[in-house]
């Protein structure tokens, strides 16, 4: 008994990732998402803003898990998703930018993966608050997946499929008290370097996410 409570102790500490050693292109399971409750609808969007004040504590595995999941999980047994996108083509990735390194959300498994252990929040944003904030979410475009559509309407068609994923986040954060705010102004070409992109995945936006600062 006083065994588990030590350990349950110690996983509330070292999230699961932190106590394992993860090389890159390694993935770790996210716990499930839990896929009901939340704020009434009207409610959430009623409350949704952006937010540029946060506080630096993390966010929890299992918020990060229903997080990604709202913001564009698996939501069918076909493979459909938490939000549309042309001809179903499912070309945003998203990647997770902490502290710890950046993480690419894997949907299918609900895993995330290891692309580096760099800390890649100076390159998510020029705001200062970016930097220090939990969680940067940064939005990639993987133009490959879009050879259906004509190259000139590529950019048309991931720019409005991306708006509905960060819609999502904005209705999450409003439902659970955490804040977001989705950005342009990132350094797209570092990103795009440090985080290994091929020429046809492109960084559209990026979304800070954490807990607001105390008012
Ligand atoms: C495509 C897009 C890019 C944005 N870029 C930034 C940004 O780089 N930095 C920032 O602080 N806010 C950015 N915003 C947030 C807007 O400034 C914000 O949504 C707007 O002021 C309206 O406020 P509200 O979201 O609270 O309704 C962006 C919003 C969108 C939709």
């Amino acid at each position: 008994m006083r065994h588990t409570l030590i350990l349950v102790l110690l996983a509330l500490v070292f999230p699961l990732h932190a106590a394992l050693a993860i090389e890159p292109g390694e993935a770790v399971a996210l716990p499930p998402a839990v896929t009901s409750g939340g704020m009434p609808l009207m409610e959430a969007l009623a409350t949704r803003l952006s937010s540029r004040e946060f506080r630096e504590d993390p966010i929890p595995d299992q918020l990060l898990s229903d997080l990604l999941w709202a913001a564009w999980g698996v939501s069918r047994a076909d493979g459909h998703r938490t939000a549309p996108s042309a001809m179903n083509n499912q070309e945003i990735d998203i990647y997770v930018v902490r502290a710890d390194g950046a993480w690419r959300y894997d949907a299918t498994a609900h895993a995330l993966v290891l692309v580096t252990t760099q800390d890649l929040r100076r390159d998510a944003g020029m705001q200062p608050f970016v930097w220090k904030a939990p969680v940067n979410l940064v939005y990639v475009a993987d133009y490959g997946r879009m050879k259906n559509l004509p190259p000139g309407q590529r950019e048309h068609y991931a720019s409005a499929d991306l708006g509905f994923i960060g819609q999502n986040v904005y209705l999450f954060c409003a439902s659970t008290g955490l804040a977001t705010v989705i950005r342009g102004l990132l350094n797209r070409d570092a990103m795009k370097g440090k985080l290994g992109l091929a020429d046809d995945q492109h960084v559209l936006l990026s979304q800070t996410v954490g807990w607001p600062a105390a008012e």
